[in-house]
């Protein structure tokens, strides 16, 4: 999940002065700030320093971060779609590349797995087309009742754009790739089954999963749970409203789980966490496999000791497979 950012002083320190995209450009920085949450507070895995929106900007779309994605001029007609370029990932974004590069040369010697991600493409489109974040992207939704086809259309492109970002993510030394898609689950079943679950399937089919597992996360997904089960990944990302004992049973032999922590049980005192953590891991134990993580990022306000706690608690648990 989120782990680089600004609950810790050296993130702020780093990025004093430098503006967001600009951070996920420069590689030395994004590098340095990909691999502090390994060096300061221990975790056991890394991802690449960047956001879901990098590679959207390739695709011909002016956006900003203020603290998240602004877009200038939100997508709304079915000519702006078809303007989109989807282009090589590897001519439109390569620092991402570079970064992932220089990263697994960091790692050589450690045995940290290095992870790539992409925004799944209906939370892209939710920002898209409403322009920026919202509680309940009403705009969105009257899209998908108003004008399907216009949203059909940003959909296949995003997800285009995605299979080849993920894939060249692979190829750039990603060992495992993480799909966001933080905005599904704020959709009906009904409505998550036409929209969703056929481009997590095409995803998963397209990416190339026997280099690299694929991770899906769906934010607030307990109600869709069994459709993220059918779509392939690897690794289902579960955030904290989720049973994990009965995902483990629902899951069966079909998927390994992740997760999940409410990020606010951070602020806990550290013998606590220590509870949490034994807790879940506890109910995750059925599951196929069992990669403790938060339920989503770790937010601004967190306190860099309940992160450390965590990851301690986490590594005194005994290894299993995924
Ligand atoms: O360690 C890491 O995981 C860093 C890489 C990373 C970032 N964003 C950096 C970032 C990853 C994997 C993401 C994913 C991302 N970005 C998602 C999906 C996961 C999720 O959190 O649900 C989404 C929806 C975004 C879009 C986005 N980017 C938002 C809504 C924001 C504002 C967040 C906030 O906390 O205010 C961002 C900005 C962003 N992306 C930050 C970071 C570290 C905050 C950066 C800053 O202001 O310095």
């Amino acid at each position: 999940m989120r782990q680089a950012g600004r609950y810790l002083p050296e993130y702020r320190k780093a990025r004093e002065g430098v503006p967001f995209l600009e951070m996920c450009r420069r590689v030395e920085k994004a590098v340095e700030v990909s691999l502090q949450p390994l060096r300061l507070v221990g975790v056991e895995a890394v991802i690449l320093f960047s956001d879901i929106f990098v590679p959207v900007t390739g695709m011909g779309v002016d956006l900003d971060f203020a603290p998240g994605p602004v877009i200038a001029t939100p997508i709304r007609s079915l000519e702006q779609v078809t303007a989109l370029r989807v282009p090589d990932p590897r001519e439109s974004v390569p620092y991402v590349m570079e970064i992932l590069g220089a990263l697994r040369r960091e790692l050589a010697s450690e045995r940290v797995p290095l992870l790539g991600f992409a925004g799944a493409p209906f939370t892209l489109a939710a920002y898209l087309v409403e322009g920026r974040g919202s509680k309940d992207f009403a705009t969105l939704k009257r899209m998908m009742y108003r004008a399907p086809d216009v949203l059909r259309a940003l959909l296949a492109r995003l997800t285009e754009m995605t299979i080849g970002y993920l894939n060249a993510q692979i190829d750039a030394g990603a060992q495992v790739v993480q799909l966001f898609d933080t905005w599904a689950g704020l959709l009906s079943p009904a409505d998550y089954r036409t929209w969703v679950s056929p481009i997590h399937r095409e995803i998963a089919r397209r990416v190339t999963r026997s280099k690299a597992p694929l991770v899906l996360y769906v934010n607030d997904g307990a109600h869709v749970l069994d459709e993220m089960i059918a779509s392939g990944a690897d690794v289902l990302s579960l955030d904290w409203r989720v049973d994990i004992a009965d995902a483990a049973r629902r899951a069966g032999s079909r998927a390994s789980l992740q997760g999940n922590l409410d990020p606010c049980a951070l602020a806990a005192p550290p013998a606590r966490i220590r509870e949490l953590v034994a807790e879940i891991a506890a109910a995750a134990a059925p599951a196929r496999g069992h990669v403790l993580n938060l339920g989503h990022g770790v937010l601004p306000e967190t306190p860099v000791e309940g992160v450390r706690a965590f990851v301690d608690a986490a590594k005194a648990l005994p290894v299993r497979s995924v």
